[in-house]
């Protein structure tokens, strides 16, 4: 399977990936819906929803300063690293990330779209702008340095919430034109990034799965890889003479 992989690598001129929470567990992040995953332990409606947010405005602040905590308390593993070396190596490619923990652009990735938002970014409700915020541990001021309302929120996308429109024309384009998409360490259960894969099918990609466990989105790949993304995307770059 790693030589099959590295053989569409090989022949591919716009390869694209999608990322999931399983690309940062070999960080030592935890997942979403995996045995130990935050969803089995944490209500989403409570932490990750506006109605979440309007509640319990200091609960929610404390969720993301805790995982900003565990996300800057762990590193970029293999699997970061080679996304990185194939953005070098290929002008086209591109990461579509699910993951809001900046982990890829840690390791020098600029080609990313991050679908979901980020941990080091902040919304003013108020005035609508965007800040980075590097601090750890993160302080829980939601005072807008912008408009000086106390109207910031985590600059991540919530349940029920739209995903950036730009960002999701950007990626549809990408996927339209893409020849081969990888599909990295996610359940593929939430939309729309788990519908850009049989959208990728569609157009024509072949498609590599690279996760331990099937997805409903398995039967839309060309080349299952049923292993770590940390140890199974170094091994297809290697195979593929790919540095
Ligand atoms: P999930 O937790 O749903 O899925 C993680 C996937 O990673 C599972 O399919 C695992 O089998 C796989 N996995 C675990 N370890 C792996 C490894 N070492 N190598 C490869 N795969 C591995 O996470 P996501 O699919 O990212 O959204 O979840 C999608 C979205 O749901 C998240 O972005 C988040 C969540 O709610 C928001 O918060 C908006």
């Amino acid at each position: 399977m790693i030589q099959s992989a590295a053989n569409l690598l090989k022949k591919a001129k716009r390869p694209l990936a999608l990322a999931g929470a399983g690309l940062s567990a070999e960080s030592g992040i935890p997942t979403f819906r995996d045995t130990g995953g935050l969803w089995k332990n944490f209500s989403f409606q409570d932490l990750a929803s506006p109605q979440g947010f309007r509640k319990n405005p200091q609960l929610v602040w404390e969720w993301y300063a805790m995982r900003r905590d565990t996300v800057a308390a762990c590193r970029p593993n293999p699997a970061h690293h080679a996304l990185a070396t194939l953005e070098k190596h290929t002008p086209e490619f591109w990461l579509l990330t699910q993951n809001v923990d900046g982990l890829s652009q840690r390791v020098g990735a600029q080609r990313v779209i991050e679908l979901h938002g980020s941990l080091w970014r902040f919304r003013c409700n108020h005035c609508g702008q965007e800040f980075e915020d590097l601090e750890v541990p993160m302080r829980l001021d939601n005072t807008c340095a912008h408009c000086g309302t106390k109207a910031l929120r985590p600059g991540v996308v919530w349940f029920g919430e739209s995903l950036d429109r730009h960002h999701v024309e950007m990626a549809r384009e990408l996927v339209s034109k893409c020849d081969l998409f990888f599909v990295l360490g996610t359940s593929a259960q939430v939309f729309p990034a788990a519908g850009f894969i049989p959208m990728a099918r569609q157009a024509g990609a072949e498609v590599i799965e690279i996760n331990p466990d099937a997805t409903p989105m398995s039967d839309h790949a060309t080349v299952v890889v049923r292993a770590p993304v940390g140890e199974a995307l170094p091994a297809i770059l290697k195979a593929a003479g790919i540095s």
